[in-house]
């Protein structure tokens, strides 16, 4: 059960409206070019992010908000990308030695015997080998660091790092540890869409704020347990800041959208009935733009969208999260022409063809209650995170998951490493299911909705659906991870590691 909270919170409606500038979060320089063994004969750009611990303002009126943040920022520094151009990141862990979060040492991974403070960088999307995609149990402690590479080898396309330290990173990434990781490549600059400055990241997150202006991250009433199954904020950031405002000229813009909340879902749309163009998901661009009057984001998932602000010079267009204005964007006319267009197609993506599946994994969602009955636990198919690996695809093999939800929730999954293309959803009878096994369809399998034909990372699996998705394992053979990118759950057991097994020869 959820304890009271100790501290009094914000009350949202008290808050002066769209008071602050939306922050831009500065891109990511690279302090030398460096050589790397796996990347001979070749200057890398080379890149220091330190984590440490920083005063941040949320809002013109609540007090400097203690958080983490990569380089001291909150989200971290965007880190630019071009495909086919590896880059390093040396990830440096200069956070203090005591948690400023409550850490339940009954979850794995996090007992007392572990070090409270711990980190890890693992960007979200990248295609990036087992040694430097940040598997949970590789966290190092504060004067540390890890050198990663990013080969950069896949489309363009709006990633996102943020810590994955083993039962601890709810609390990590609540704290403020993710930034944006942006590829490009020169089809998509080929398209002529909005760039430069009119091309903005827009991390949107939420978070429980105590009147004093410090973070509270909720508990259980159990305080040798006080994991709880989710954490809703009171308030909405969008790129740290709450209620921004962000002058825009009367042209297009492109934003990139990423969920980098721990558990809530954002339900987006504009004022003024405007439509938003989503032209990306996930893994980059969409075969054509789309007009959409709503944009849900689960956790972790992002939308690219272009929003064309022509028909609004000396007006205001409010972004919405449901019918509250999160961010509002002021339309000032100063001359400057818009030389970007919106191409009626973006890129093909190739469907993938179940039927060269060369394996067909059933995989359940799973909730179960603790010996008291109160707390939960979420499993993937029944198993634990310490329970032998079961998940072993070839290398460049083709196979399909099926994801049957036997909870009451939607859940984000993500797989590490590889894209997916989204199948089908259909029903399913979950008496037959839990009576005896059986996987008995109460109705026809529904097509993915138009912005899920894209590349993903990220899937919604639906309660009393089957969520069917494909791949090919494409990538460096090794151990890593597929998981609930709701934090709660992912530090609760809902997260296996998966083995990438050579290609046979
Ligand atoms: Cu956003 Cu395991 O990742
Ligand atoms: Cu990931
Ligand atoms: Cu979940």
């Amino acid at each position: 059960m959820l304890a009271p909270p100790k501290v009094p919170l914000i009350n949202p409606t008290s808050l002066a409206r769209f008071v602050d500038a939306l922050p831009i979060p500065s891109v990511a320089h690279a302090e030398s070019q460096r050589t790397h063994p796996a990347y001979p004969g070749r200057k890398l750009s080379y890149h220091r992010m330190e984590m440490r611990e920083c005063k941040i303002s949320l809002h013109r009126d609540i007090p400097g908000t203690r958080l983490w943040g990569y380089n001291g920022q909150f989200p971290g520094p965007t880190i630019e990308a071009r495909r086919g151009e590896p880059l390093l990141v040396e990830w440096i862990n200069a956070l203090p030695s005591k948690h400023f979060l409550p850490i339940d040492h009954s979850l794995h991974g996090a007992e007392h015997d572990k070090p409270e403070v711990r980190a890890i960088t693992h960007v979200h999307g990248a295609r990036v080998s087992a040694k430097n995609d940040g598997f949970p149990e590789d966290w190092y402690t504060p004067g540390h660091s890890t050198l990663y590479h990013y080969p950069n080898g896949q489309d363009a396309a709006t990633l996102w790092y943020h810590d994955h330290a083993m039962g601890i990173t709810r609390l990590n990434i609540y704290a403020g540890l993710f930034g944006a990781y942006i590829v490009r490549d020169d089809e998509e600059q080929a398209l002529n869409l909005p760039s430069g400055d009119c091309d903005i990241p827009l991390m949107l997150c939420d978070r429980l704020v105590a009147q004093d202006g410090q973070l509270y991250y909720p508990v259980s009433d159990d305080p040798a347990a006080p994991w709880v199954m989710q954490c809703n904020g009171n308030l909405v950031l969008c790129n740290g800041k709450v209620f921004p405002y962000f002058d825009v000229e009367p042209r297009r813009y492109r934003f990139r959208l990423i969920n980098t909340a721990n558990t809530r879902f954002f339900d987006l749309s504009l004022s003024h009935d405007q439509p938003l163009q989503q032209i990306a998901s996930d893994q980059g661009l969409l075969p054509v733009p789309l007009q959409r009057a709503r944009i849900e984001l689960y956790p972790a998932e992002r939308a690219d969208v272009v929003i064309d602000f022509s028909a609004f010079a000396g007006k205001a267009v409010q972004l919405r999260h449901q019918a509250e204005g999160i961010l509002e964007f002021r339309v000032r006319d100063h001359g400057r022409r818009d030389s970007s267009t919106l191409p009626a197609a973006l890129r093909g993506v190739p469907r993938i063809d179940p039927q060269s599946a060369v394996q067909n994994r059933i995989l359940t969602l799973n909730e179960t209650d603790d010996a008291n009955g109160n707390a939960m636990t979420m499993l993937l198919d029944g198993k634990r995170w310490s329970d032998p690996v079961t998940e072993k695809p070839r290398q460049n093999s083709i196979e399909t998951w099926s994801f049957v939800n036997l909870t009451g929730d939607a859940h984000p999954i993500h797989l590490h490493l590889v894209r997916f293309q989204i199948l089908d959803r259909r029903p399913f009878d979950l008496f037959a299911w839990n009576a005896q096994r059986k996987l008995l369809f109460t109705g026809p399998a529904q097509p993915p909705e138009p912005q899920e034909l894209g590349w993903k990372d990220t899937v919604r699996a639906d309660p009393g659906m089957v969520t069917r998705i494909a791949m090919r394992f494409e990538g460096e053979p090794g151990r890593y991870v597929w998981h609930c990118h709701l934090l709660e759950h992912e530090d609760n057991e809902m997260m296996r590691p998966f083995d990438l097994l050579p290609a046979h020869s």
